[in-house]
């Protein structure tokens, strides 16, 4: 059913030594391709096509920026978002998670996740710059909260978790929107006004994307939205993402892999394959753990086609034979 032509630029998740492996927890299936290898170690990575060149953001310390003149790499640490710890006083300020870079009206966005794990005292803060190369960026702070602080008591963001952002503009009228979510009650998405604060805060225009009714644990995560006329594309992450090593590894197949559904409008009803509904727990797997090798992918993107490119779908996922350990980078321990 999706007509995206899916390319898998793979971005290393994790780097380490040999971990004593149990193999019948990685699936050996060949139905999804090998990774196109993105030669980045990243985590919830995010990617901007600029002035014939790419543009990395990932999950770290102050939000690490990187430029490569192809997918591939080679990749240049060019700067990082923030200047110091995020404004928001909350969690992992020094260190967000999940941030999207965007362009919008001729300036650039970082949206970003400060959180705790397991908690949902969390919030999606707002930075921008004019350039993406000068370092120039202004932490405006928060957009949402949920758990504590400023409209959290707000529907929905009494009942979500506000991290992992995306953000989109519906070509058709162009509108500006966030989506976001982790667990609890899903993904949602808000509509934005032009200068990307939340429109009419007290009573958000909210539309309630992907939900798990039925399941105890919610592991619907990582939200991305995608266009291809006349479908509207609702991407998320569906399982165990992480902290295998420290954790232990999920029955085969509730690990992460991507899912989608979709529908002819931005508000939804958004449905997979099946027709099932995906605030029902539904969404087709387009891609998962395969070859014995590729592990947990999720985190994804899409990169909308440019000239001979198709569109691309940009994911992180664990490879089997490097190991699971938690990416740690010299930058990654700067305070
Ligand atoms: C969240 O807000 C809605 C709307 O005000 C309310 O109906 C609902 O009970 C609230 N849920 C919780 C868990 O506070
Ligand atoms: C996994 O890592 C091994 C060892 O570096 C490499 O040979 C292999 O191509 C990688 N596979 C994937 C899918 O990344």
């Amino acid at each position: 059913m999706v007509r995206l032509t899916l390319l898998g630029l793979v971005l290393w998740l994790y780097l380490a030594a040999a971990t004593p492996l149990n193999p019948h927890v990685f699936s050996d299936t060949t139905d999804y391709p090998l990774p196109n290898p993105g030669n980045i170690a990243a985590h919830d990575p995010s990617i901007l096509e600029y002035n014939n060149n790419f543009y990395l953001i990932k999950g770290g310390v102050r939000i690490p920026i990187f430029r490569a003149p192809k997918l591939d790499g080679p990749w240049t640490r060019i700067g990082t978002v923030l200047h110091g710890p995020s404004t928001i006083e909350k969690g992992n300020r020094r260190r967000p998670w999940a941030p999207t870079v965007a362009w919008w009206n001729n300036r650039f966005y970082c949206f970003y996740s400060v959180s705790q794990t397991g908690k949902r005292n969390s919030a999606i803060g707002l930075a921008s710059s004019d350039s993406l190369e000068s370092g120039a960026w202004t932490d405006h702070g928060a957009l949402i909260h949920t758990g504590t602080g400023p409209g959290s008591d707000i529907y929905p963001f009494n009942v979500t978790n506000a991290i992992d952002p995306a953000f989109f503009v519906d070509l058709d009228n162009g509108k500006p929107y966030l989506q976001y979510g982790s667990f609890w009650d899903g993904i949602f998405q808000i509509a934005l006004n032009d200068d990307l604060s939340v429109g009419n805060p007290t009573n958000p225009t909210a539309d309630h994307l992907v939900y798990l009714p039925d399941e105890k644990r919610k592991p619907n995560e990582g939200p991305f939205m995608s266009h291809r006329a006349p479908f509207y594309y609702a991407w998320f992450s569906h399982g165990k993402c992480c902290r295998f090593e420290d954790m232990g590894f999920p029955e085969k197949g509730n690990e992460y892999s991507i899912r989608v559904g979709r529908a002819t409008n931005v508000h939804g009803p958004f449905v997979d394959r099946d027709g099932k509904s995906l605030l029902e727990g539904g969404g087709s797997i387009v891609y998962g753990s395969s070859h014995g090798e590729v592990y947990a992918p999720g985190g994804i993107g899409i990169l909308p086609g440019a000239g001979d490119r198709p569109d691309v779908l940009y994911y992180h996922y664990h490879n089997t034979s490097i190991g699971f350990k938690q990416e740690v980078c010299a930058q990654d321990t700067l305070p």
